[in-house]
């Protein structure tokens, strides 16, 4: 397990070692002098700078927060050697979303080459490298799947080469998130009201606060409606929630059948930065989670926030604090 943080507070490092053993994956150069009782494995999450693109959701490498940067990666490893560490891998998470399965051979690319790199400097081998996430599915219906053999097959080749040339190998790590939780997550949400100003406006009882996405990266969901999927006629509407904030949207401008209340949307696709993603903003209130077994039976896996929850942090013994103004 890697423990893979920015701006991290040395304590969440001290946990992470106590609870878990987590191998740490610091993001700063500044980070190795705040650890205390270093284990004997490290990692580094690396960042190439402008040697590599990145995208809308992590950001152009140059611009983004995360990552050891290019000419601070060599010291980062050195450093560790002189406090004693012993084994090593790097890690690097640059797209998020990409549905280009070259992009990841470049990455896996990069990271043997900043291996072979770090290995002719510090004399030091790598137990693993780790390509982060950023698998990307298909959220829209004209959108290819990521073609995951491909990918395989020319990382495969890339380590072949890398063990004839050099005579080892690390081993390959990946933390693909979206990909796998993705695509095997609906939002049910149903119709409540029609608005008709100067868009048509369909309310739906589901808000923003269940699902971000849409308005914090403009992401399309795919969105149907049970029992009209064969309707021709359409419509373009926005589908809209309840939170005090105009992108609290769903869709904006899409085609979708004629709906009445009580019609049944699902959202496609929400089975990662869904729910986790949530929040309670406006006291919109995070829904119940229901999982679909094999079997076809349906089990509840989490509750529907309640006004207690919401309130609860307000429960607490009362407690007045002072202030004296010290003039020395
Ligand atoms: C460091 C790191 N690894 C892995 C992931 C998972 O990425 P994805 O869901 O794109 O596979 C994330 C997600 O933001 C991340 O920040």
């Amino acid at each position: 397990m890697m423990f893979t943080s920015n701006n991290t507070n040395p304590s969440q490092f001290k946990t992470a070692l106590e609870n878990g053993g987590c191998i740490l994956n610091p993001d700063d150069i500044s980070l190795i002098s705040k650890l205390k009782n270093i284990t004997d494995l490290i990692c580094f999450r690396y960042n190439p700078g402008s040697r590599r693109k990145g995208n809308k959701i992590i950001g152009n490498p140059v611009e983004s927060k995360y990552g050891v940067s290019h000419d601070q990666i060599i010291e980062a490893y050195c450093q560790s050697i002189q406090l004693g560490v012993k084994r090593f891998g790097i890690h690097t998470m640059l797209a998020s979303n990409e549905l280009n399965y070259e992009y990841m051979v470049e990455t896996t690319q990069m990271l043997l080459d900043m291996v072979e790199l770090i290995h002719k400097k510090l004399h030091i081998t790598f137990e693993f490298i780790n390509i982060g996430g950023g698998i990307g599915i298909p959220y829209t219906p004209d959108a290819k799947p990521f073609d995951l053999d491909s990918m395989a097959n020319e990382i495969h080749r890339l380590f072949k080469k890398f063990k004839n040339l050099n005579g080892w190998v690390p081993r390959l790590y990946m933390e693909s998130g979206r990909y796998i939780t993705g695509p095997h997550g609906v939002l049910v949400t149903s119709v409540i009201n029609h608005k008709n100003t100067y868009r048509k406006y369909i309310g739906v009882n589901a808000s923003m606060s269940a699902l971000m996405r849409p308005g914090m990266y403009d992401a399309y969901h795919h969105i149907h409606i049970h029992a009209k999927e064969d309707c021709v006629l359409l419509e373009k509407v926005d589908v809209v929630g309840a939170l005090c904030e105009n992108i609290d949207k769903f869709a904006i401008q899409r085609e979708l059948p004629d709906t009445v209340e009580g019609d049944i949307l699902i959202i496609h696709d929400t089975g990662a930065h869904g729910h986790s993603m949530g929040f309670n903003y406006n006291g919109h209130l995070r829904p119940k989670e229901l999982l679909l077994k094999e079997d076809s039976s349906i089990e509840l896996i989490r509750r529907a926030e309640t006004m207690d929850d919401y309130f609860s942090t307000l429960t607490f013994e009362p407690e007045t604090l002072t202030f004296s103004v010290n003039n020395q």
